[in-house]
């Protein structure tokens, strides 16, 4: 069977497990996409470094606008990262000339998530981002696919794993806040400024995805409410904890009479709630549909492994030739969604 020729820019933490997946798993996955997904191309800063993956035979580009002109390469993976610059350039150019993207960049697609679909679907072309929202958990699958029937009223939970494993941390461990923070540095899962997770901003980035397609409606990431979690200290989640809560950062993304209402910040969620119970770097995500009734999914939100799964997922789809509307296709399926009442999480 012909191979599915992939290039990948940005080999970071994501980057290198998306190609030790690809190597790894290899005949599971041309079995399961109907032909094999090959790692043709990379492009990242440091050719040098040594991330445990084989580059032999595979070509290197010093500027990633290269991989969307290489003719060697069928699908685009942007692992670059970040709301403009090379990332958008990137994925512009790779539309532009004709190839589908696969990308894991959240605040690429809460600010020019909506056009650059309209440029995807105007050029009939696969735009893949399962990896952009909740790492492991396949979200936008469940949304796009599974709830695609019902009018969505609340999509709401935690949307990031470095938040989830800094607070559940200090609660088990009693310890710092900015000692915590660098174990999440460590392990791979913060932002590459963590201020982006620690201040909200990447969870609001990934709400305001969820609620696009949610809702089905242009939403703006600056409307976002946003508090992050610097100010929680070990004896704050101790006071909670005696009270019978637990310090959780929420997204929370609803339709109210006057529109959609997004907001992220700490909360105090009952212990006897599902959401208490998600702790370290994992994320769950509450979706509640008018037929489906609530959803809930939980699953690890950050790090190379899961992430690298969420891309291959959308891989192995486009390897399959599926056809998934991008974004606004899926608005007008479910648009428009009556106002819910809020009820406890
Ligand atoms: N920094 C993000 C998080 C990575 O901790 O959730 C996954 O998007």
């Amino acid at each position: 069977m012909t191979p599915l020729k992939i290039g990948i820019a940005g080999l970071g933490t994501v980057g290198a497990g998306t190609a030790r997946l690809l190597a790894d798993n290899a005949a599971l996955i041309a079995t399961r996409a109907g032909r094999p997904i090959t790692l043709t191309a990379v492009s990242a800063r440091d050719k040098s470094r040594d991330r445990g993956i084989a580059l032999t035979g595979i070509t290197w580009h010093d500027d990633a606008l290269a991989l969307a002109a290489d003719p060697n390469v069928d699908v685009v993976v942007e692992l670059i990262g970040g709301s403009d610059g090379p990332a958008k350039a990137l994925v512009e150019a790779a539309i532009a000339a004709g190839r589908p993207v696969v990308t894991a960049n959240k605040a690429l697609l809460a600010i020019h998530g909506t056009a650059l679909a309209a440029a995807a679907e105007a050029a009939g072309l696969p735009l893949g981002f399962e990896a952009a929202v909740a790492g492991g958990i396949p979200v936008i699958k469940l949304l796009r696919e599974g709830l695609a029937a019902n009018r969505v009223s609340r999509v709401a939970g935690i949307l990031n794993g470095t938040c989830n494993y800094i607070l559940t941390t200090m609660r088990e461990e009693g310890r710092d806040f900015p000692e915590v923070l660098a174990d999440a540095q460590a392990l791979g899962y913060a932002e590459a400024d963590p201020a982006f997770d620690i201040e909200g901003v990447d969870a609001a980035h990934k709400l305001t995805i969820l609620a696009a397609l949610a809702f089905g409606q242009n939403v703006d990431f600056s409307a976002v409410h946003i508090e992050g979690i610097r100010n929680i200290s070990a004896l704050d989640i101790s006071f909670a904890e005696e009270l019978g809560y637990r310090i959780k950062l929420l997204g929370i993304a609803q339709q109210t009479p006057s529109g959609v209402s997004m907001r992220v910040h700490p909360a105090m969620v009952p212990v006897s709630k599902l959401l208490a119970a998600v702790e370290g770097v994992f994320n769950a995500v509450l979706m509640e549909g008018d037929f489906s009734g609530p959803v809930f999914c939980q699953g690890r939100g950050a790090g190379a492994g899961p992430t690298a799964s969420a891309v291959v997922a959308d891989l192995i789809d486009i390897a399959r030739g599926s056809k998934i509307p991008v974004w606004g296709a899926a608005q007008a399926a479910l648009a428009p969604s009556r106002p819910v009442a809020i009820s406890a999480l």
